[in-house]
């Protein structure tokens, strides 16, 4: 949420920081700007997406080898120019771009009112650019290092922030407290930036910033501290990520692109885990915590979003097999709630960032209170993944897309390795039975690649409903949560107005609904619930709701009823949802590009949430 970039060395900084602002516009994307130093300090920001500041920007002085930059999502503020980020103090002495949210900036903005302050945008980042100076003019012999540091002291909230200062024109400061900052190392030159993405073009060496950090660099040094002005060691580390995976290919679309990636990103997921040789799954981030794990009274899941869908089926999954009692609760939700929970409890978040702000509120406030917490993350060295005790990486591979779709399949192949690896630690099944879902694992990524090459099937299928108002998904059992991940990518994605459902539940309301204009997409392979199901189709039959239905491949009885067919290839009940949703990615992703949507940057949304 937010993306921030920053460059200081002796290269022409301006291509530097654009680029590296399109790479980080899956952050957000209402409006961009820069500073940047040459003979002096410019400002250019602007309303709209990385490519209006460019243009903005073509008749501009953009010379310099210094600058900072800034992909906004909107917090304090309507996206406007004036709003947008690099904000500048009263006096001009500070500029700086900020992701986060200052909690107590209205308390903070009344004192420097009183001081005689005033404010040009409705940012809390302004106001802290003002903190800043006012710290400044405190005392001669405070310098913009240790101003910054008075200031962020005072700040109730998260930020990552990248500062300028007038009287220091060779400097680059940065700090981070719950928005992540990395910084790339090269040769007397350091590229600063709010994750690797726009870094690893120029080098692969990187340093991530800890909550409290400082970092101040000048060309050819960099120097580490806390907040409090203590020495920090600089650790410098290898990228966790390639150039080859933030390109598009041959796709149109980022988002197109992981869902096509889902096979090979499942196979990434079982690497070293599903062994089908023994056969066995070994989850080597868990192994010190999976006899208390296999022992606990109950385990929690946490999440927002499509994460909570992941965690939704994770739930069915551990109760099904491993026969251990699961909750699943919005990060939200539960951060506030007042939750009885104590040492014997598992909490675990799942997320694909690792930094959305309420999962990791909800994972401290659950290891405060002495559960035990772990993580499902896709992001490595992220914030909850650094925060839990113990946890298991999806390594789907960098998501660039908003909507989340090979992170949704990653996160529920962990789950389904943990219900099953749990299952077979407590002998809730036999050998027999955990050796065949073994092999039903192993086959998934080849049963994925059997339906994305039926991908033109699914675009004709998006044809006749692109032009829908309104759609309802109804599934059951571990396939609901599919029906709600299925609603979720059309809304997003195509802003269709969808609704997910447990098709039991259809009669208690949105039954309602069902007319000759309402597609009702229904989840229904053959298993368990297959009659139940078709039940609840004639039910929408009958009242002329158009039926597409995702159905076992070869079933001719659910081709006669339904009004458009979707085959997934046959497979147990507890993969299945690994399948099940990849024709819904699909079907959202075909309309949403029919109706001439920004697939990859839908409306107000953002891909990390690091704001509540
Ligand atoms: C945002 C994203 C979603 C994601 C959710 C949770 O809303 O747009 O795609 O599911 O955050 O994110 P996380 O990184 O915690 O999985």
């Amino acid at each position: 949420m937010c993306g921030i970039v920053g460059y200081i060395g002796n290269k022409n900084v301006f291509p530097l920081l654009l680029n590296g602002l399109k790479r980080l516009e899956y952050r957000g994307y209402d409006s961009a700007g820069i500073a940047l130093w040459g003979q002096n300090l410019r400002i250019y920001k602007k309303k709209g997406k990385v490519t209006d500041l460019e243009e903005y920007c073509s008749d501009k002085d953009v010379t310099g080898t210094l600058g900072i930059g800034h992909t906004r999502w909107a917090t304090h503020g309507e996206p406007s120019d004036r709003n947008a980020h690099p904000h500048t103090s009263r006096n001009g002495l500070f500029t700086l771009v900020h992701n986060g949210i200052i909690e107590n900036y209205a308390e903070l903005r009344k004192d420097l009112l009183r001081h005689g302050y005033t404010f040009e945008s409705d940012t809390d980042t302004e106001v802290l650019s003002n903190l800043i100076e006012y710290f400044y003019n405190q005392e001669a012999g405070i310098d913009t290092e240790m101003a910054v540091r008075l200031a962020l002291s005072k700040v109730v909230g998260a930020y990552g922030i990248a500062v300028l200062a007038r009287d220091e024109p060779g400097r680059l400061i940065a700090a981070r407290k719950g928005s992540p900052l990395v910084i790339g190392v090269g040769r007397g030159e350091y590229f600063l930036a709010s994750d690797a993405a726009p870094i690893v073009e120029h080098t692969e060496h990187v340093v991530y910033l800890n909550d409290h950090d400082v970092a101040i660099m000048e060309r050819g040094s960099l120097t580490l501290k806390n907040i409090e002005n203590n020495p920090v060691t600089l650790t410098i580390r290898q990228a966790d990520i390639t150039i080859g995976e933030m390109e598009k290919g041959e796709f149109e679309h980022y988002m197109l692109k992981e869902i096509f990636e889902q096979p090979r990103t499942i196979e990434e997921t079982f690497r070293g885990r599903l062994r089908t040789g023994q056969p066995e799954i070994v989850l080597g981030g868990l192994m010190d915590v999976l006899p208390e794990v296999a022992a606990a009274r109950r385990i929690i899941l946490i999440g927002c979003g499509t994460s909570w869908h992941a965690a939704l089926i994770g739930e069915y999954l551990i109760e099904e097999y491993a026969r251990i009692p699961v909750e699943v609760e919005y990060a939200s939700e539960f951060r506030y709630r007042h939750p009885v929970l104590g040492p014997g409890d598992i909490v675990m978040a799942i997320s694909q960032s690792g930094e959305t702000a309420d999962t990791l509120a909800a994972l401290r406030m659950a290891r405060e209170k002495g559960a035990l917490v772990l993580g499902i993350c896709n992001v490595v060295g992220s914030s909850i993944s650094r925060e839990t005790v113990a946890g298991v990486y999806t390594h789907a591979g960098m998501e660039i897309g908003v909507a989340s779709t090979k992170a949704f399949t990653a996160q529920v192949t962990v789950l389904t390795l943990l219900a099953l690896k749990l299952a077979h630690t407590r002998q809730t099944i036999d050998g027999e039975f955990y050796h065949g879902l073994i092999a039903e694992l192993a086959a998934v990524p080849e049963k994925a690649r059997a339906i994305l090459s039926q991908h033109l099937q699914v675009k004709a299928i998006a044809a006749e409903i692109s032009e829908a108002g309104d759609a309802l998904y109804l599934g059951r059992g571990i396939l609901f949560p599919i029906a709600l991940e299925g609603a979720l990518k059309l809304k997003e994605i195509s802003y269709i107005h969808a609704e997910g459902y447990a098709a039991g539940e259809m009669k208690h309301g949105p039954i309602a609904l069902v007319d000759d204009n309402l597609p009702v997409i229904v989840v229904a392979p053959r298993d368990l619930y297959y009659e139940k199901i078709i039940s609840n189709i004639q039910e929408v039959k009958a009242r002329k709701g158009q039926i597409l239905a995702v159905v076992t491949e070869g079933d001719h009885q659910m081709r006669e009823m339904a009004d458009l067919v979707m085959e997934i290839p046959t497979a147990h009940p507890a993969v299945t949802p690994l399948l099940a949703i990849i024709p819904l990615q699909l079907l959202a992703y075909y309309i949403a590009v029919m109706r001439g949507c920004h697939v990859d940057q839908p409306r107000n949304l953002a891909k990390s949430v690091t704001v509540e």
